[in-house]
């Protein structure tokens, strides 16, 4: 049998480099490319796969081509690339903010006659393998069996696959990350306004400041640059903001007059949509299984 071809713009990226090994491990002849040739040559012999004079070499004959490049970079590519892509090609970006993609995705793929299919894996280089990770498909128009196609490849090695369009996957995304990152930066930014150091204020923290701590942590480990761009680039989230500013000066508005009354009808309010969770009942006991975990892996 043939093998399959894969080219990977951006594969010496944490990403690129993620799925570089998942295809490879897969029997397919993956190709990489990126700008910076030293480290494109290290990334392709650490990882024993090819690497391309440049992003059009990589292309050629591809059955598929993976945009993994910065999310503000996505659409140029995909343009620049487009008229060297062979037909038979199915080409998805993976960017975790979608905006104008899938469009260029859908005109571009029209105007060459190759299919397009734009993905959002919900999970970061950190991940084993797929097993229980959630991969966001959205197909675009005239390659719908192209997005059926790539969905099972997925699925067969025990991703979750949802399907959707690109509009609710950025209302999604502003729930899932552009707003709990932007919680914790202002975390971030509040302990900046402490004077203390952490190692002081650690002496006197409890369970709630310890997780919360964690999670800020793994926030910061993160790159900037990916992280700025799921905060202003999501069209839903800069619409969001307004809100939280509006949320935000109420709150103060309720703590700073005392308003007893109003602050626990608010918490009620938040309790009911809460239970919406199926995990709410039991949050608390989870919530000690994490700290226990958290305490014996010091
Ligand atoms: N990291 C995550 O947790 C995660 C999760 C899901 C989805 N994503 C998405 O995956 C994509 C890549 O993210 P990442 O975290 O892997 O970023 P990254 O580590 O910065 O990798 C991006 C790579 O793209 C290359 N690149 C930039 N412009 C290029 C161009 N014009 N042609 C070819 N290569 C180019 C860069 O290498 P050179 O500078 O050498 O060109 C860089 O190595 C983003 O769209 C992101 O939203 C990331």
């Amino acid at each position: 049998m043939e093998t399959s071809k894969i080219a990977i713009i951006g594969g010496r990226g944490r990403m690129g480099a993620w799925f570089a090994k998942y295809f490879k491990n897969k029997n397919y002849s993956v190709i990489l490319s990126a700008r910076n040739r030293e480290k494109l040559i290290a990334t392709a012999e650490r990882l024993g796969v090819k690497h391309a004079e440049n992003n059009m070499e990589a292309v050629k004959k591809a059955d598929l081509v993976m945009i993994s490049v910065p999310i503000s970079s996505t659409a140029g590519v995909i343009m620049e690339l487009a008229p060297y892509i062979d037909k038979k090609s199915t080409v998805f970006d993976i960017a975790s903010v979608k905006g104008e993609i899938p469009k260029t995705l859908e005109e571009q793929s029209l105007k060459y006659g190759f299919k397009a299919v734009s993905v959002h894996p919900m999970f970061g280089p950190g991940a084993t393998n797929l097993m229980g990770h959630t991969v966001v498909i959205i197909p675009i128009p005239g390659s719908e069996g192209a997005a059926e196609k790539l969905g099972k490849v997925f699925s067969d090695d025990g991703a979750v696959v949802v399907s959707t369009n690109s509009q609710t996957h950025d209302r999604m995304i502003n729930s899932v990350l552009s707003l709990p990152h932007f919680l914790n930066i202002l975390f971030g930014s509040a302990l900046l306004e402490i004077p203390d150091p952490l190692p002081r204020i650690k002496e006197f923290s409890g369970t709630t400041f310890e997780l919360q701590l964690l999670l800020t942590e793994c926030v910061f480990g993160e790159d900037p640059e990916l992280y700025s761009e799921i905060q202003m680039r999501n069209k839903e989230f800069l619409k969001f903001l307004n809100k939280m500013e509006k949320i935000f000066g109420e709150l103060k508005r309720v703590i700073e007059k005392n308003e007893k009354t109003e602050f626990s009808k608010n918490f009620e309010r938040i309790r009911e949509k809460l239970k919406q969770d199926a995990g709410y009942e039991n949050a608390y006991d989870r919530f000690y299984q994490i700290i226990k975990i958290m305490k014996n892996s010091k």
